[in-house]
């Protein structure tokens, strides 16, 4: 249902399910793990890895599919509020045309507006297309081309109109991704309503665990993660597997069209970091690098890899 509502999201939970599957039927084999996990666990990260974002049905829609830092329709807004600008400079202009109505002068001053649109047209479309590039990518550099845009253009045409809005400002200053603080807090807050909703279903006891994993599954072992800030084994083990072939999908599924795909090596660097800051098991990352990975990559449809 999820996956339904957000294209992009198209196929990670199975993906996050085979991969946790996987992963756990590895470790089982290894003598340090096998007597944290026992087989029912497979089908235990299994399903929490098919149910984990199931919480994503109670986030809105747009919020899900945000791409950029505007939404289609604050771009509109913008674009419609820089177009009715354009339209006052030039009716300003036209106003001032000389009350002589000689054919001489007429000609003149037309000229004149004729330069002045093709003035304002290259501001404005160059600041639409630094607008442009800064809803996609996080650049402090763009930002500043911004406002030095903006400023040229307003003492140009001597304009006082605020042609970016306070709020959109602060959109386009977002350090990373496209969404703002409460835009983010809205999908955190997707975990506790995944376990809200499978908290009270009557579930095997080897799946009793599930919901609890649903909700811990953005926890990092250092404590830094959402919502309850959980610490090292206050994570279900199953949990701390499954957060791992989580970060793994999103960073390598290229579904998710407002993130470019990362190699595996750029993978493995932003793991280190991860693990650097005890986000994450170092030891289980390793494992997951070195003997997970390698089984998926080979194949572009991982479901035919695993049953
Ligand atoms: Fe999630
Ligand atoms: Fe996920």
């Amino acid at each position: 249902m999820v996956e339904i509502r957000d294209r992009q999201l198209q196929g990670h939970s199975l993906r996050v399910a085979n991969y946790t599957k996987t992963f756990i039927q590895f470790l089982l084999d290894q003598p340090s793990y096998n007597s944290i996990l026992n087989k029912a666990d497979i089908e235990l990260g299994f399903y929490s890895g098919l149910l984990h974002d199931i919480g994503k049905i109670s986030v809105s829609g747009w919020i899900l599919k945000k791409n950029l830092k505007f939404s289609p329709h604050q771009l509109l807004n913008f674009k419609l509020r820089i177009e009715k600008l354009k339209n006052k400079i030039i009716s300003k202009k036209f106003s001032e045309f000389s009350s002589d109505t000689s054919k001489e002068t007429y000609v003149k001053d037309l000229k004149a507006l004729n330069d002045s649109i093709k003035q304002i047209n290259v501001h404005l479309n160059n600041l639409l297309l630094l607008v442009n590039e800064s809803i996609e990518i996080s650049s402090p550099n763009n930002i500043k081309k911004v406002l030095k845009q903006i400023d040229v253009f307003k003492n140009l045409f001597n304009v006082s109109d605020d042609l970016l809005k306070k709020w959109e400002l602060s959109l386009l200053t977002i350090d990373s991704g496209s969404l703002c603080e409460e835009e983010m807090s809205e999908i955190q807050k997707h975990s506790e309503s995944g376990y809200n909703i499978l908290k009270d279903m009557s579930w095997p006891s080897h799946l009793k665990a599930l919901p609890e994993i649903v909700y811990s599954h953005h926890e990092r072992i250092n404590g830094s993660g959402y919502p309850r800030k959980l610490k090292g084994d206050q994570i279900h083990f199953v949990c701390q597997v499954l957060s791992i072939c989580d970060i793994y999908d999103a960073l390598s599924s290229r579904d998710r069209v407002y993130k470019k795909a990362f190699t595996v090596e750029e993978i493995q660097l932003i793991f280190l970091e991860m693990v650097k800051k005890r986000e994450l098991d170092g030891n289980l990352v390793s494992i997951f690098i070195k003997n997970v990975v390698p089984i998926f990559q080979s194949s572009k449809d991982i479901y035919s890899k695993v049953a």
